[in-house]
């Protein structure tokens, strides 16, 4: 049950609609459509029409005000790249539309077992008839590139005739708003007709970017389900295309349309087209119901391994598991994309990967599903060379920087200081690849992959900062949070930088006791003594820390600044960003997330209890949590710190985020980060799990409001069950081979017959 979501639309608005628009998106990882209404809204309504590609841009001018050397002057932007979900109904001469007439009911659903939503409206014309509406919609994990739509309509009190209009648009603009930083500013048309046309009833084109000159195949096809109509496909100047049925329609009777929409593009495929026509023919050779079926069991998969339950706390539940699905349908299948801030849901942030992926949405992966994490963690490797190339340009002789935002590689941030200069992303890819070794003990992967980024990240890392007698600082650099910036030896940077360094040895070192370095070492002309800077610098590197305070500072002069006095900022100054100039924000201790939270997210070891406790509520007391990436760390760290009420209540904020809109722009996109940050709330924070070089532990407890929790994680390649209950913690072995974990500080071998338990803590 907690695995369906119905919402009932009392009202139709403007200020609503943009949001279901979100919520109920479908996608697969590789296409994502907006959940906007079939019939459309009015042209001055806030709505984003979108069907996008993961990893499928242009580029566009990034507009400097004053271009100074090497500065980003151009950016990748993620694109809109048709409208095949218009369908137009006229029901007895009359248009339908929530707007005229009368809405008997409306709902709308989101089915997590199926992979499908819907809407249910019943609604009476102006003129009293009343017709059912059911719309049905599926973007396959089966097939990649299609999109279904299954539209069926009943006459509830009339005979008489609809009139289906279904269109097919393939120039389209993408979406912008010039008041809001973390949207495009001007609104376009990116992609221009070079084939538009009809065969066989199946109206296809194919659209070309002007400078990435990358094409775009869509395909869309219908079957109508009704006893008496007249059909045609037309296409008019401006190369729409238009399916138009004329039903006679009988009382009580239901027409279904069904449409597919196939989607290719050239960055996958060669000649999309042809490819886009293979695969039509399949799809409509199939049937929908073949697909449906599969994509019920790829999620009966997916949910047997991600599986979270949370016992009588059904809200949550929900939330919890809309959050896992929303990974889902936003991570890359392939290894083309990676996964944006806003998944395949919304335009926000212009389709662009941030660290988000390897420290939010990576662990999330990493436990239910290796063999995708791995395919997400490739896509870096794959852009190393453009990483290397970033280092050159900001004038670094050695190593590889991973750009801050980006879709193939290259950095898109126009804005260095909150943008390029947050130099911790290569550290952040880095503790993704150890984490994953850790998890999983694939050493493969690091020879063939994992070593090299580290590496080359680890130079970076000696060459952006220097030996000052006997410390290693790193000087003029932006740590996560964005409300403080280019300031020296951040303390986040300084450890994942360390950690980064240390472990980029320990692969070499273990690479070399298998024998299996020499091609790597050769390939980066690796020197001995270069290993041997690399750990001195690890050693030595600089952590801040107030002796007057006993506190952690988040950098050299961050407790030279004055407070910002959160209490007395009016409500309505929230986010800040959107009121105060940066540099303002930059003279203040003011945290938009977590930065030095976060690192103790990442490091749990990295100072003793009393100085996490103190340093914890020092930064609580001056963080607006502005980034939706920052309430779900604070979660961890508090788990971990015994405020069990706090944990709990930054992880409802978290869990909540997109279902409530907490954020009020949940309109443009899902925050795919705050997703992964509420799973690991639960995992990393409630069950205190940490898989470190030392094994695997747990220390579970249970929140107040939870009667019992229940999830599974897979550790060298076997996988775990892990039961709460009021009294007891049990760890049973669900697949693979016998593991040994620690719970409560005793370690515990568990078999298929034997779980290891405890009494709960
Ligand atoms: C946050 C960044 C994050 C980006 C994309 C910003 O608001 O400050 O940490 O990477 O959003 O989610």
């Amino acid at each position: 049950m907690n695995k369906v979501f119905t919402k009932k639309i009392k009202t139709f608005d403007n200020a609503k609609s943009g949001l279901d628009e979100t919520i109920f998106h479908n996608a697969n990882g590789y296409i994502g459509v907006r959940g906007t209404l079939e019939e459309g809204v009015p042209a001055e309504w806030d709505t984003m029409r979108g069907m996008y590609i993961n990893g499928f841009y242009e580029v566009i001018p990034m507009k400097q005000a004053e271009n100074l050397c090497n500065f980003v002057d151009k950016k990748e932007t993620m694109l809109n790249v048709c409208d095949t979900q218009t369908i137009k109904l006229n029901v007895n001469g009359l248009d339908f539309s929530l707007l005229t007439g009368k809405t008997l009911s409306n709902e709308r659903t989101l089915d997590m077992e199926a992979g499908i939503t819907s809407r249910a409206v019943r609604w009476q014309s102006p003129r009293g008839d009343k017709i059912s509406l059911n719309v049905k919609r599926m973007t396959s994990f089966e097939e990649l590139s299609l999109f279904t739509q299954e539209y069926s309509v009943t006459a509830e009190n009339f005979d008489g005739e609809l009139v289906v209009s279904s269109l097919h648009l393939p120039e389209v603009y993408n979406y912008s708003d010039p008041n809001d930083p973390r949207l495009a500013a001007d609104s376009e048309q990116f992609l221009h007709c070079i084939t538009a046309d009809i065969k066989d009833s199946i109206s296809y084109t194919v659209t070309e970017t002007a400078v990435s000159k990358l094409r775009c195949a869509v395909l869309s096809a219908h079957a109508l389900d009704a006893k008496r109509s007249r059909v045609c496909v037309s296409k008019t100047d401006d190369n729409t295309f238009i399916y138009n049925a004329v039903i006679h329609i009988n009382k009580g009777e239901t027409i279904t349309l069904t449409k597919y929409t196939i989607i290719t593009d050239s960055l996958r495929f060669e000649d999309p087209l042809k490819t886009g026509f293979d695969k039509l023919s399949a799809v409509l050779k199939n049937g929908i119901a073949y697909y449906y079926e599969k994509q019920r069991r790829y999620l009966t998969d997916f949910w047997s391994k991600a599986m979270m339950e949370i016992q009588n706390d059904n809200e949550m539940s929900l939330a919890v598991n809309f959050n896992m699905y929303q990974l889902l349908q936003s991570a890359t299948k392939d290894s083309f994309g990676n996964i944006a801030a806003k998944g395949l849901s919304g335009e926000g942030y212009e389709g662009h990967y941030f660290w988000d992926t390897e420290m939010f949405m990576l662990p999330f992966f990493v436990l239910t599903n290796p063999r995708l994490a791995k395919q997400i963690l490739k896509y870096r490797y794959q852009t190393l060379d453009k990483a290397r190339e970033n280092a050159r340009l900001l004038g670094h002789k050695k190593g590889a920087l991973f750009p801050w935002r980006t879709i193939t590689g290259v950095e898109c941030s126009g804005y260095y200081p909150s943008g390029t200069c947050q130099y911790h992303i290569d550290g952040d890819i880095a503790y993704a690849i150890i984490n994953y070794y850790l998890v999983t003990g694939d050493l493969d992967f690091i020879k063939d992959y994992g070593a090299e980024i580290l590496l080359e990240s680890a130079r970076l890392w000696l060459d952006v900062g220097f030996f000052d007698k006997d410390r290693f600082v790193i000087n003029m650099v932006t740590g996560p949070d964005e409300y403080t910036c280019m300031v020296n030896n951040n303390y986040y940077t300084n450890m994942v930088a360390k950690y980064n360094l240390e472990w980029a040895v320990k692969f070499i070192k273990l690479l070399d006791d298998k024998d299996l370095s020499k091609a790597l070492r050769k390939k980066l002309k690796l020197t001995d003594e270069e290993l041997t800077t690399m750990s001195e610098a690890s050693h030595k590197m600089f952590l801040p820390f107030s002796e007057e305070l006993g506190v952690i500072p988040q950098d050299d002069s961050f407790f030279d600044k004055p407070v910002w006095d959160l209490k007395k900022t009016p409500k309505s100054d929230f986010p800040l960003l959107l009121h105060y100039h940066p540099l303002h924000l930059y003279r203040y201790q003011v945290c938009k997330q977590a930065d030095t939270v976060m690192a103790f997210l990442l490091f749990p070891e990295c100072a003793d209890k009393d100085i996490m406790k103190r340093s914890f509520e020092y930064y609580e007391n001056i963080t607006t949590h502005d980034s939706s990436l920052s309430k779900c760390a604070f979660s961890v760290v508090a788990a971990r710190l015994g405020m069990r009420d706090k944990a709990y209540s930054y992880f409802g904020n978290s869990a909540k985020l997109d279902l409530m809109n907490l954020h009020h722009n949940t309109k443009d996109g899902i925050h795919t980060a705050n997703m992964g940050g509420c799973y690991m709330s639960v995992v990393y924070g409630f069950a205190g799990l940490s898989i470190t070089e030392e094994g695997c532990f747990l220390n579970p407890f249970l929140p107040d409001k939870w009667e019992g929790y229940t999830f599974k994680f897979g550790y060298m390649g076997s996988v775990l069950k892990v039961e709460v209950d009021q009294t007891n913690v049990k760890i049973s072995l669900e697949d693979g081979d016998d593991v040994s974990v620690n719970l409560y500080g005793k370690l515990q071998k568990i078999t298929k017959k034997t779980p290891a338990k405890a009494p709960l803590q």
